[in-house]
């Protein structure tokens, strides 16, 4: 497993796959790499590739205004990044082998972050981690307990601009979320 400062120097460097030879930035993580909460999307898009951030196009101020409304703040209470770090040419879903490439480093931002709650944001990224017989529409909102991270998923940000009807259901995952958060610090005021 690798720092955190030496991971970033990998994946910078990173030319796994055809996506790193046409980025402009690749797209690391951001918020709290103590966080408890860990978000997990697909990949960056173009505002995204522009900043090096994730999460900042209109899609990423949906889903950080309403995690704000809850009480959930970027710097402090989470950490968020993606599936893949670099961007997929017009927004197309990452091929699988792309997918396969990055997922590496991924799990090693997972073990430097060491979330309770890990919560896959859209089908895609919630696929590529809970399983591939997970159904976004049929499946969000449940938990599963693996190797002691409670995971959950819940509609990528950008469904909820797409379809309203998505809107009630995703801020329903998005309270449960934060009670389960707010459970596990509960718990360690506790003991
Ligand atoms: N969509 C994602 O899945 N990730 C981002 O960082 C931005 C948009």
């Amino acid at each position: 497993m690798l720092r955190w400062k030496e991971l970033y120097e990998e994946c910078v460097n990173c030319h796994k796959c055809k996506l790193g030879d046409n980025r402009t930035n690749m797209v690391f993580g951001d918020g709290n790499p103590g966080g408890k909460i860990m978000f997990i999307g697909e990949a960056p898009g173009a505002d995204e590739d522009r900043t090096g951030l994730p999460f900042v196009g209109r899609a990423g101020q949906l889903l950080t205004r309403t995690l704000e409304s809850i009480g959930l703040y970027r710097k402090n209470d989470y950490y968020i990044c993606n599936i893949c770090k670099c961007r997929p040419e017009n927004n197309r879903t990452p091929y699988t082998q792309e997918e396969e490439a990055c997922i590496p480093y991924l799990r090693n931002q997972v073990a430097l972050v060491k979330p309770k709650i890990i919560v896959c944001l859209g089908a895609t990224a919630m696929n590529c981690i809970l399983g591939k017989d997970w159904r976004i529409t049929r499946d969000r909102g449940k938990w599963v307990e693996r190797k002691g991270f409670y995971m959950t998923a819940t509609f990528h940000p950008s469904a909820i601009l797409r379809d309203e009807n998505k809107k009630a259901p995703f801020w329903e995952d998005l309270k449960d979320i934060k009670k389960k958060y707010d459970d596990f610090r509960n718990q360690n005021v506790d003991s």
